[in-house]
């Protein structure tokens, strides 16, 4: 193993190699630490996928199944069967164009389909031995090549505010965020205005988004009177929210989870009459602010019951963010267990600052739709003390830098989290776009 990593490394700063790095280059290699900075500055794109380039005039190093460095020619047989030598022939195209962009932080995608931050990881996990390869391959390997995100700031972000939010500003946030790129921006809910005034105008915010283009704009319906003002106003998809805890499902909708399940089926009736999709939601996922621990199989019994019921998607939301990762995956084994991984997406509130971590093993666990808000607004006036969702800004950060493709233009979602900002005259809760902000603002979509 140490000789894989020590012949890999000095074949980088080989004088006798003056193609493969250039001065530059040279100069980004720490010095005593054997370890060149390229982990601080990604080298530039290969010329094309995992082959080799022909007459690239570098001299390989493979290792044996023991590690051992030795001499590699071209089609060497042995040579195609150790993982190890392979990733190190994967990366000799990336050092041979390395002097070309040295230092320019640039988000790529390869031919191979990776991106440039899993190449280089690639690259790097190769020279530390085989078993890192395997825990390289499992953690950047899994995950999906593309995720959806579901903006739910209009919705989830702004019910929770104290403050009538004026419609015409609700309207201007979604109209911004329809233009990042965003597939999914739900709208707003037709819910009981007793139960959440902020959201009363509804039907005014419907009436005026309904016909942007390029984008769902999904509301929540909490029963048929709610879906038929929604389909009224022009809502062209809806959403229904059951809770895997009672005495959530009583607090937030006054009824059992048994009435609630009843009611959307009834929803659910109406909707496919109309050919209108419908998403849902299970609320208290991990946790409760009432009842506190959920089972795991309380979960996957509601979120079956949505998906049978002809929910496309399930959204499973940790209402009031006090989920880990040694919670959150319990829970989607057991859902994957009656719910196929492909239909469900995951809803994390931040209030402990897990959610890019459960976001992460959710990714790894085979989930690719992701909800977040936008500067991180929200929380559920029924679940006291919990704050907003995950911030949009920081999943898509997060996502840019695993190579994930969203078609999110960052820029244009932190000019929606600073327009709702300042209107509501607060600080943005996503960390991202505090720190991009007035720093690299103008080349954040391409980190
Ligand atoms: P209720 O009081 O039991 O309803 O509320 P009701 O059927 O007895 O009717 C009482 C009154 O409400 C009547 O009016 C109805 O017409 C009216 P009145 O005769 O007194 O004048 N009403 C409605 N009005 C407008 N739209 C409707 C509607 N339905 C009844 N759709 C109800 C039951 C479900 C309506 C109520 O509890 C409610 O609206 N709850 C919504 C609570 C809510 O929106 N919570 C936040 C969303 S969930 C969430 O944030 C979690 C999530 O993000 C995922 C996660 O984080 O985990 C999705
Ligand atoms: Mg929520």
């Amino acid at each position: 193993m140490l000789g894989a990593s020590k012949v890999a490394w000095s074949r980088l700063a080989s004088p006798a190699s003056p193609r493969a790095l250039s001065s530059a280059a040279r100069s980004l290699l720490l010095p005593g630490s054997g370890m060149p900075a390229l982990e601080r500055s990604p080298p530039g794109p290969p010329s094309g996928g995992d082959e080799r380039p022909p007459g690239d005039g570098l001299t390989e190093t493979g290792c044996s199944a023991a590690g051992a460095p030795r001499p590699l020619s071209s089609g060497d047989a042995a040579a195609e069967e150790n993982p190890c030598t392979r990733l190190i022939y994967q990366r000799q195209p990336a050092l041979h164009r390395s002097k070309l962009s040295f230092g320019v932080n640039r988000h790529i995608i390869y031919s191979n389909g990776l991106s440039q931050n899993q190449q280089n990881y690639r690259y790097y996990s190769s020279c530390s031995g085989q078993q890192n390869i395997g825990i390289g391959n499992k953690i950047i390997h899994d995950l999906p090549r593309r995720v959806k995100i579901v903006e739910v700031g209009p919705r989830d972000g702004l019910q929770n505010e104290k403050n009538i939010v004026p419609t015409h500003v609700k309207i201007e946030l979604i109209q911004i965020l329809a233009t990042s790129g965003l597939p999914v921006v739900e709208a707003t809910s037709f819910v009981s205005p007793k139960w959440v005034p902020q959201l009363a105008d509804a039907k005014d915010v419907m009436q005026v988004v309904r016909n942007i283009e390029g984008v769902s704009l999904p509301v929540l319906t909490p029963n048929l009177k709610g879906f038929e003002a929604a389909v009224a106003a022009g809502a062209k998809e809806v959403a229904v929210f059951a809770s895997a805890s009672e005495a959530f499902s009583k607090s937030n909708i006054n009824c059992t989870i048994k009435e609630s399940l009843a009611r959307y089926n009834d929803v659910a009736l109406a909707a496919k009459e109309r050919k209108i999709p419908m998403r849902g939601y299970v609320s208290c996922v991990v946790g409760c602010p009432v009842e506190g621990y959920v089972p795991p199989s309380n979960v996957a019994y509601v979120a079956k019951e949505l998906y049978d019921m002809g929910c496309y998607e399930v959204s499973l939301g940790d209402t009031i963010g006090v989920g880990t990762p040694g919670t959150v995956v319990p829970m989607l084994e057991a859902v994957m267990s009656v719910v196929p991984k492909e239909k469900l997406a995951v809803h994390f509130h931040d209030t402990y600052g897990q959610s890019l971590s459960n976001i992460l093993i959710s990714l790894q666990m085979g989930i690719s739709v992701v909800d977040s808000s936008v500067a991180g607004l929200g929380g559920c006036p029924y679940a006291k003390g919990a704050s907003g969702n995950v911030a949009t800004e920081d999943v898509v950060y997060m996502l840019n830098g695993l190579g994930i493709k969203t078609n999110v233009d960052l820029e244009k979602v932190m000019a929606a989290g600073e327009f709702i900002c300042n209107h509501l005259g607060r600080q943005s809760g996503s960390k991202a776009a505090t720190a991009l902000t007035g720093k690299v603002t103008a080349n954040a979509s391409k980190l």
